[in-house]
C-alpha cells in the first residue's frame, strides 16, 4: 500500500487550484442513466471513486468516453444490466446512487446494500422507504436491494433524517415518476443543488433544491445535456486549514467562497486573514499558532462533518482548549487516536472530542482509516516535528486529486512512497 512521507515545519505559500467536487460528480454520473442521449460532464475530478463509478456504469452497458480536456461523455442507450454487485458497492458506498435512476428509467434494479464503513453503520433505510412510498416493490434479500416498478408514482415524502444521498436518490427517482413528488426535510448541500441543476438541464422539473423542501413534477423522459461540476468545498476547506496550521499565504483558485461560510467564520476566529473574490480565496496566517475554535457539525448550511477531522488537527496545535462535537456520524473520530500518537492532548467523551492545544506535534508513523481522517493526518504531518509516514493512503486518493503534488507546489516536503 502506498504511503505518504511528510517532513513537517514548512510554511505554505503560492497558489493552488481546486478540483471538481467528488460528492457532486458521483450523483451526476449516476443521473446519466436517466436518459438515452449523450451527457457531457466537465470538471470531473480524477479520483478513485470516479473510476469506480465509471466501471460500474460500464458493466451495465454504458458507453463512456474521456476527451482530451478530461470531459466525460456518457451515453446510456444500451443499458442491458441493472445490477450493482457487492464487490463494487463495498468499495464505494455511493454506488447506491444508481438505485433511483435505474428504477426511474428501467423499472428494475438489483443493488447491493452498501454496508457500513469506518465512520458509521450508514444505513440506507430512508432511500428504501422513500422508493417504496413511490410504488416500488422493494425488498432486501441476501444483502441486495431488489426493486421493481412499472412506473414510479409521485409521493409526499418526509425524510426522517437529513440525508444527502437519500435526497439525491429520491430526487432522481422522482424526475420520471408519474405526478408530483415533494421531499420534505431534504438535504440542502450544494452538491444536491448541483445535481438538481444538471437534472433541470436534462429537462427535469424541479423546484426548491437548496432548501429543505424540494418539489419535483415527473416528466415522460429526459434529454442529454452538458454540465460542469461545481468546485469541491471540502478540498477547499482542507487547504485553508493547512495554511492556518502551517502559516503562510495561499491563493486558492477555481473555488466558490459562498459555499464555505461556516468554515470561513471558524478560520477567521482561529486568526486567519481571509480575502474573497468570485472564484478564489486568499488565506494568510501570520500568527505563530491558530486560536482554538469549538466545532459542532450539522447538515448544510451548518459546519460540515467532512471538515471535522481537519479542524480537529488544527485544534491539536492551537492556542487554548476546544470541544469538537460530531452529530452526523457515530464513529468519525478515528483520527483522534492517531493524533494522540503524535502527541496531541485530546480525549473523547461520547460524540465530543476535548482538545487542549499543544505547541508542537511530534512526527510518527500513523494510519489512515477513512477519507477525511487521512486528510487530518496529512495536515498534522505538515506541522509536526520530524518525518511523518501516513499509511493506507488509498483512503485519501478516493477524495483528493494528487494531494501531495498540490501541497508540494505550496512548499510542503511531502512525497508518495510506493508500496
Ligand atoms: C454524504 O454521505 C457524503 N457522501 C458524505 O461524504 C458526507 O459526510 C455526508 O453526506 C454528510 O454530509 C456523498 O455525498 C457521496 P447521509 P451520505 O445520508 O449521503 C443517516 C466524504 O467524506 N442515514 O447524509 O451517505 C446516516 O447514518 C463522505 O466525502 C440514515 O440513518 O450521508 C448519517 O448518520 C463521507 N438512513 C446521517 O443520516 C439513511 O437512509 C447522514 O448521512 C440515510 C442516512
Amino acid at each position: 500500500m502506498d504511503k505518504l512521507k511528510i517532513v513537517g515545519g514548512k510554511e505554505l505559500n503560492g497558489e493552488v487550484s481546486i478540483s471538481g467536487a467528488k460528492n457532486a460528480a458521483l450523483p451526476i454520473l449516476a443521473s446519466t442513466l436517466l436518459t438515452d442521449q449523450t451527457m457531457t460532464i466537465s470538471n470531473v475530478p480524477h479520483l478513485h471513486d470516479i473510476t469506480t463509478t465509471m466501471e460500474l456504469l460500464g458493466r451495465m452497458g454504458s458507453d463512456l468516453m474521456l476527451d482530451e480536456k478530461l470531459n466525460i461523455e456518457v451515453t446510456n442507450n444500451n443499458i442491458n444490466e441493472f445490477f450493482a454487485p457487492y464487490e463494487m458497492v463495498k468499495t464505494m458506498r455511493a454506488s447506491i446512487l444508481v438505485l433511483g435512476p435505474l428504477l426511474a428509467r428501467f423499472g428494475e434494479a438489483d443493488v447491493s446494500l452498501p454496508g457500513g464503513c469506518a465512520i458509521g453503520s450508514r444505513p440506507v433505510d430512508i432511500h428504501i422507504s422513500g422508493l417504496a412510498a413511490m410504488g416500488a416493490d422493494i425488498t432486501v434479500d441476501k444483502g441486495y436491494i431488489k426493486a421493481k416498478a412499472k412506473r414510479l408514482k409521485g409521493a409526499h415524502l418526509i425524510l426522517e433524517m437529513v440525508t444527502v444521498t437519500g435526497t439525491e436518490n429520491l430526487m432522481m427517482a422522482a424526475v420520471l415518476a408519474d405526478g408530483k413528488t415533494t421531499l420534505e426535510n431534504a438535504a440542502r448541500e450544494p452538491e444536491v443543488v448541483d445535481l438538481a441543476e444538471c437534472l433541470i438541464a436534462m429537462g427535469a422539473n424541479i423546484q426548491g433544491a437548496g432548501t429543505d423542501t424540494i418539489v419535483i413534477e415527473g416528466v415522460e423522459s429526459l434529454h442529454g445535456a452538458q454540465h460542469t461540476i461545481l468546485p469541491d468545498r471540502i478540498e477547499t476547506g482542507t487547504f485553508l486549514v493547512a495554511v492556518v496550521m502551517a502559516g503562510g499565504k495561499v491563493k486558492i483558485k477555481n473555488t466558490r467562497p459562498k459555499l464555505l461560510d461556516a468554515v470561513l467564520s471558524k478560520l477567521r476566529a482561529a486568526g486567519a486573514q481571509i480575502e474573497l473574490e468570485d472564484s478564489s480565496i486568499t488565506v494568510t496566517m501570520d500568527l505563530e499558532r491558530p486560536r482554538a475554535v469549538d466545532i459542532h457539525t450539522s447538515p448544510f448550511p451548518g459546519f460540515p462533518t467532512d471538515m471535522q477531522a481537519q479542524f480537529t488537527a488544527l485544534n491539536c496545535i492551537a492556542e487554548g482548549n476546544s470541544t469538537i462535537t460530531e452529530t452526523v456520524f457515530e464513529n468519525r473520530f478515528m483520527h483522534v487516536q492517531e493524533l494522540q500518537r503524535m502527541g496531541a492532548n485530546i480525549k473523547l467523551e461520547g460524540n465530543t472530542a476535548i482538545c487542549n492545544g499543544v505547541a508542537k506535534l511530534i512526527a510518527a508513523p500513523v494510519m489512515a482509516t477513512d477519507l477525511r481522517a487521512s486528510a487530518s493526518l496529512v495536515l498534522a504531518g505538515l506541522v509536526a516535528e520530524g518525518e511523518t509516514i501516513v499509511d493506507r493512503i488509498y483512503h485519501i486518493d478516493r477524495g483528493y486529486e494528487t494531494i501531495e503534488e498540490k501541497f508540494r507546489q505550496l512548499g510542503a516536503e511531502i512525497n508518495r512512497m510506493p508500496a
